[in-house]
């Protein structure tokens, strides 16, 4: 066992690694009735740590809980604070956060409780670059999947929910398999929606395009990048996006928590611009670092420290 943290922090208690355990016949193990989120914890410029967006992705995450029609006993400030003592018991600078949602009940057939209650445990692990030192550094190669987006009328795409990360799983493993970094996923509607785990954005002639809410999860990422990119003088439209479009940018990028801002050189085995990190995805990124390491006052509000 590898055991990525000391402890993991459940329902206000913070219990030793090998404890964190729950019943198999949880209903989210055989649903994917869980919600979940994923944020970044950075070692700051100033040598202390802050985690990045921590309220937004709180806030998130009760959303995707609302979603599900889950109650539970706790708050956003709480789970901040509760993070915030995590990261310092496990004695991490920077590291990656995971909070999840989910329905400890043994499993009884699909029916939730009447009210149900959700358990929320909070893990905390190491996590380097989510596409390796060089495909952050080079840009990474990317296929379109055969997979798609679940029509809106199916799915709850603004929620993080276990369920919904099935697609996201089999088009990433397609997308290895195929010899890709990541896929890239279109919507019911055959447009451009997000990777597997990240949003997209694509330029040409210095316009940033990225595809609009409805068939993706918004990304916070996303919203720090457009919010980025349009202080830096740049136009950022929301708009619908062909794969056509993708074959003939200028450059295409992911953005996420566990990707960060990731530059694509190539899809589809085709070049993307001159199949290397072109000058709007690093200047963006570049102010991008600068924010999560609390390096930028006019962001500093972003920064939780811990
Ligand atoms: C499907 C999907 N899209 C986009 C994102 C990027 O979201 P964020 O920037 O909030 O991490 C994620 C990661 O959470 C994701 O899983």
């Amino acid at each position: 066992m590898n055991a990525d943290s000391q402890f993991i922090w459940m329902d206000g208690k913070t219990v030793p690694y090998a404890s964190a355990q729950i019943h198999v016949l949880s209903h989210s193990l055989h649903y994917g009735s869980a919600a979940f989120e994923g944020m970044r914890a950075y070692r700051l410029t100033s040598g202390k740590t802050g985690i990045f967006r921590a309220k937004e992705h709180y806030e998130r995450f009760f959303n995707s809980i609302r979603v599900l029609g889950y109650h539970t006993r706790w708050t956003t400030e709480q789970l901040v604070e509760a993070t915030r003592a995590l990261i310092t018991v496990n004695g991490f600078q920077q590291c990656y956060v995971r909070p999840i949602a989910f329905i400890d009940d043994a499993v009884r057939g699909l029916r939730l409780p009447k009210e149900p209650k959700a358990s929320v445990t909070i893990a905390t692990w190491d996590w380097g670059k989510y596409m390796g030192d060089d495909g952050h550094k080079n840009g990474v190669r990317v296929g379109v999947s055969t997979l798609r987006r679940p029509d809106v009328a199916t799915s709850l795409p603004w929620a993080k929910l276990s369920g919904n990360y099935l697609v996201s799983v089999l088009s990433r493993l397609e997308a290895t398999q195929n010899g890709f970094d990541e896929a890239i996923l279109l919507d019911p509607n055959g447009y451009v929606a997000e990777g597997s785990g990240e949003n997209i954005f694509v330029v040409k002639n210095r316009i940033i395009s990225t595809p609009p809410t409805a068939h993706i999860l918004p990304g916070i990422t996303r919203d720090s990048v457009i919010q980025i990119a349009r202080d830096l003088g740049y136009t950022v439209r929301e708009e619908n996006i062909i794969r056509n479009q993708l074959y003939l940018a200028d450059e295409v990028f992911f953005s996420g928590t566990a990707v960060e801002v990731t530059p694509i050189r190539e899809i589809d085995h085709r070049p993307i611009g001159a199949s290397k990190p072109g000058p709007v995805c690093k200047t963006i990124s570049e102010a991008f670092f600068s924010a999560v390491h609390g390096d930028s006052p006019r962001y500093s509000a972003w920064v939780t420290s811990v």
